[in-house]
């Protein structure tokens, strides 16, 4: 069984992925890592993420980059948004993404273009959000409790320019796809839209439209 998981950034989508993914007994992959990775390595490259060829160049990244605690900064989700906006860095990190997809037994992933362009055929597509406020303050309260000083209005202004490149790309752009169950979490807690997204997975794989 595939599970495809898209949504914008800090919708949750990746707690869900993982929910799903143990209560069903599935491996995960969290795309959106490797294309933090990509944006990364430009940069220990002195490169530039706006540059096609600086953003292919880092596409070879050491697979130990991906335990870098870097990765999860909040700068890196930047850089790997700008990276991400190019069609080769993507062509270049489309089949491993496929072929963990395709792996036997199944798979969940999570990310942008999931349900759209790496697994089409998944037998269950969710698409996971929330409002842009909702996320920016679920964000900024997680820098907050890691002591990172940083302002909400900042925060929101860093998730509307996310949201306004991952949506506004011409290459697979965040879109849900029209079989995918949309998941708005927006006041409703993370335990609840856990229970939601496996009830839907259980009734797809029980019931396969
Ligand atoms: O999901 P996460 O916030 O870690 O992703 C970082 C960035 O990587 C996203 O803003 C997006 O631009 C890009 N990404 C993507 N396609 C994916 C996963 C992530 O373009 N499948």
């Amino acid at each position: 069984m595939i599970v495809a998981v898209d949504g914008p950034t800090a919708s949750g989508k990746g707690t869900i992925a993982r929910a799903i993914a143990d209560h069903f007994g599935l491996p995960v992959l969290d795309t959106g890592l490797l294309y933090r990775a990509v944006g990364y390595q430009t940069q220990l490259n002195h490169g530039d993420p706006d540059n096609a060829a600086d953003a292919l160049a880092a596409c070879d990244f050491p697979d130990s980059l991906l335990g870098d605690p870097a990765l999860r900064y909040e700068s890196t989700g930047s850089l790997a948004s700008r990276a991400s906006v190019h069609p080769a860095v993507r062509a270049a990190l489309f089949q491993r993404q496929v072929d963990f997809a395709n792996q036997p037994g199944g798979a969940v992933l999570d990310g942008r273009d999931i349900g759209t362009v790496i697994a089409p055929h998944a037998d269950a597509k969710l698409f996971v959000t929330a409002s842009a406020e909702e996320r920016a303050r679920r964000r900024h309260a997680e820098m907050h409790g890691r002591g990172v000083e940083v302002s909400y209005e900042a925060v929101l202004a860093d998730i509307h320019a996310r949201d306004a490149r991952d949506t506004g790309r011409a290459d697979a752009p965040l879109l849900r796809a029209d079989d995918a169950m949309l998941l708005d979490n927006s006041g409703m807690s993370v335990a609840d839209g856990i229970a939601a997204a496996i009830a839907f997975v259980d009734e797809k794989v029980r019931r396969p439209s």
